[in-house]
């Protein structure tokens, strides 16, 4: 049985992925601030095994008591892989850094990093004897990369998760059974991220028309193609550990 540990499966990215990998042979535990009804019934109807856990991934102290519980359902002896996807993220506050709450600030990073390395930390702990196939993939975004005006927490977050996975890639290749990592930007897909973004407000976020034509002009990807591409990459393991790699650079 391949073991499959994947945040933020509500909608999007999370919920593509979550479809393309519902099969006997896999169980899928879904980590969201709530259940998804569609997801349930698509498990049922197709001899799946997918457990969901209701957590707000802002509320970082239970976060490893979560994974703790999970990892008690794997039976390492039989399993065949485990696979961590840090996939939920949010966007907000898309303002001037000035024009932020504190509480802003803190939701934002607690989501978009802090969990992932807490969960990335408990995922590398609960598999340090297990000899088979382990790999995390964390979603980043090109705002990893490069700046934009009114998004500065998303930015800093994103930034600090390529660094963080390419600083776990060097500390795995030390490890007796190496955990495989890596950071993929999902580059601009059709979610409700792209909308939230195009609801802003073009006082705080300069590029507002360029995002609006990116949809008009059909330039977004969907996210059941992004998926295949991270279900690819989660079973072949096509990359270099710790590399920071963007989907684009895989269509
Ligand atoms: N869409 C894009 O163009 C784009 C571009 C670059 C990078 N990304 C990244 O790709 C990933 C997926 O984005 P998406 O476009 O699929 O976004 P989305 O449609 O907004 O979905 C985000 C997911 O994250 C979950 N989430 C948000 N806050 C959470 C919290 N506090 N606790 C638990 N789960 C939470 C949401 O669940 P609930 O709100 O239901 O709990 C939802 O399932 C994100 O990391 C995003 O930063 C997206």
């Amino acid at each position: 049985m391949k073991n499959f540990i994947i945040t933020g499966t509500s909608r999007g990215l999370g919920k593509a992925l979550v479809k393309t990998l519902i099969d006997k042979n896999h169980r899928v535990f879904c980590i969201s601030r709530k259940k998804d009804p569609e997801l349930m019934d698509l498990a049922k109807n197709n001899s799946g095994n997918l457990e969901f856990f209701e957590l707000d991934l802002g509320d970082s102290k239970k976060i490893r008591g979560l994974m703790e519980e999970i990892f008690q359902r794997i039976d390492l002896k039989t399993a065949e892989g485990i696979y961590l996807v840090n996939n939920a993220g949010v966007l907000a506050p898309v303002k001037r850094l000035e024009d932020c709450e504190d509480q802003e600030i803190l939701t934002n990073l607690q989501v978009n990093l802090a969990a992932p390395l807490i969960l990335t930390s408990a995922f590398i702990n609960g598999t340090i004897d297990f000899k088979g196939d382990k790999k995390v993939i964390n979603i980043s975004s090109g705002a990893g990369r490069k700046p934009h005006y009114g998004w500065s927490n998303y930015c800093a977050a994103k930034a600090g998760v390529n660094l963080f996975t390419r600083s776990v890639g060097l500390e795995q290749e030390k490890s007796a059974y190496p955990v495989k990592i890596l950071s993929l930007a999902p580059a601009i897909m059709d979610t409700k991220m792209q909308e939230e973004i195009r609801s802003s407000n073009k006082k705080d976020f300069q590029e507002l028309e360029k995002f609006k034509n990116y949809k008009k002009e059909g330039k977004l990807l969907s996210s059941e193609v992004v998926a295949e591409k991270v279900k690819d990459l989660l079973l072949s393991g096509n990359f270099e550990q710790g590399e920071l790699l963007d989907v684009r650079e895989l269509l």
